[in-house]
């Protein structure tokens, strides 16, 4: 795959079968192919593997039940199964195959099945018996019926000690079936590329504003909302640079990033990024007020009971973009609230002139600040218009607020036709 593409975005799932082990190096290879794997599991799959190891190798959360407390998001069945181009079971057992065949919805893996959009690819392995028995090759048939790629067990001695058909097929076989569907289906359904010729500037992640050599103040911004952009803009044509401020999140490939960690930083690198940008997006949660001034040394604590600090704005870098705007150009905000949400946006939208505001309350459960999801409303200057997303994964909603863009667009052309 080469380094340009958008990487194949693969959930691999694994049941409760001795060969639960191989799902490690059918992930590693999937690793080493470029694609980037997320794991959920069955309960009975954990009594073999460990979610642990699979958390190591994916830096990710394993996800085995939505509301185990540990789940950082609270809809992991709907945004694990629509964020991906391939959901794949390793190994398949008889009764994974029987929920799946069957409707059964009694756990994440059972429920992500259901609510998939993506392809489904199955490798099954156990018993000879249990493989030959009637009841396992109806749900077989079922599923090959409903449209389900199997990667067939073969014939050799199982770990039962009996010899026959039920071993999971050779791991390398298991990816190379996989890469083909994926290649398949890309070619097949292309992303859009609704996003062709746009030239996208966006700020990302959180500023930090220096006290001293050693302290600074910031903010909870992970980088994920405008990460998520910047990705799927890439993935629908856009050229994309991104003005990072502090960052935690996954940085996708196929964008320019220039790193910028104070507003004043932000503030320059966006001046010296902006000429011929066609949108500008301020994701970055970046600071309304810095120190006035920067110690040169490191402020010592003792004799001290409080420390104040003068505090000066900092330059509004949206609203200087906006009053800037080259004719065509689209300028969207963020606005990160706690009350009285969309009057805030709604006004921060008139007083800026932007073409669209995403307002989301950083206080609701499941939003905001570096969760995997997000809650937001989105107001358009041209029609008026409100829209209320409800939760989501922030990549869903990079392609919603994507899609209104592209309505932006579609409907000046329309206009100026
Ligand atoms: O990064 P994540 O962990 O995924 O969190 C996502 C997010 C909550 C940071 C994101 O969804 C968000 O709301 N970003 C904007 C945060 C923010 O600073 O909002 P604000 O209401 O304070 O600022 C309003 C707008 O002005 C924003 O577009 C901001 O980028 C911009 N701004 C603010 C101050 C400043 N000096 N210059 C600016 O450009």
């Amino acid at each position: 795959m080469n380094k340009k593409e958008i990487p194949f975005r693969v959930g691999l799932g694994v049941s409760g079968g001795i060969a639960a082990y191989k799902a490690i190096e059918v992930l590693r290879l999937l690793q080493k192919s470029g694609c980037r794997v997320q794991v959920a599991m069955t309960r009975h799959a954990t009594e073999f593997v460990q979610p642990l190891t699979f958390r190591a190798l994916t830096d990710q959360y394993v996800l085995v039940d939505d509301y185990d407390e540990g789940n950082p998001d609270p809809i992991a069945h709907i945004n694990f199964s629509q964020t991906i181009d391939l959901l794949l079971i390793v190994p398949a057992t008889a009764n994974i195959l029987g929920k799946f065949a069957n409707g059964i919805a009694d756990d994440f893996l059972s429920s992500t099945y259901l609510a998939a959009n993506a392809p489904v690819m199955v490798a099954p392995a156990m018993n000879v018996s249990m493989w030959d028995h009637p009841a396992t090759q109806r749900n077989i048939e079922k599923l090959k019926n409903d449209g389900v790629h199997f990667v067939e067990p073969v014939s050799g001695e199982l770990a039962c000690k009996t010899v026959g058909t039920g071993k999971l097929e050779d791991v390398e076989n298991i990816v190379r079936q996989a890469l083909e569907i994926l290649n398949r289906q890309k070619i097949e359904k292309p992303a859009t590329n609704d996003l062709a010729g746009e030239k996208i500037l966006i700020t990302i992640g959180g500023t930090r504003e220096a006290i001293d050599p050693v302290r600074f103040i910031s903010n909870h911004s992970s980088g994920k909302m405008g990460f998520a952009l910047a990705e799927a803009a890439q993935k629908r044509g856009a050229q994309v640079t991104a003005v990072c401020a502090s960052t935690t999140a996954d940085r996708p490939k196929g964008i320019t990033i220039i790193d910028a960690i104070s507003a004043d930083a932000m503030h320059k690198a966006v001046r010296e990024n902006l000429s011929a940008k066609s949108i500008f997006i301020g994701a970055a949660a970046v600071a309304d007020f810095r120190p006035a001034n920067v110690d040169e040394f490191k402020i010592k604590k003792t004799g001290l009971d409080r420390l104040n600090l003068e505090l000066e704005k900092t330059a509004d870098i949206l609203a200087e973009v906006s009053a800037a705007k080259t004719a065509g150009m689209l300028v969207i905000g963020f606005a990160a609230e706690t009350n009285d949400v969309v009057d805030f946006a709604r006004s921060k939208m008139q007083r800026k002139d932007l073409d669209m505001v995403i307002a989301n309350d950083i206080s609701q459960k499941g939003a905001g600040f570096n969760t995997e999801t997000n809650i937001a409303t989105i107001l358009i200057k041209s029609t008026g218009a409100q829209i209320d997303l409800p939760l989501m994964s922030k990549r869903e909603m990079a392609d919603k607020v994507l899609d209104e863009i592209a309505n932006i667009r579609k409907s000046s052309a329309a206009t100026t036709a």
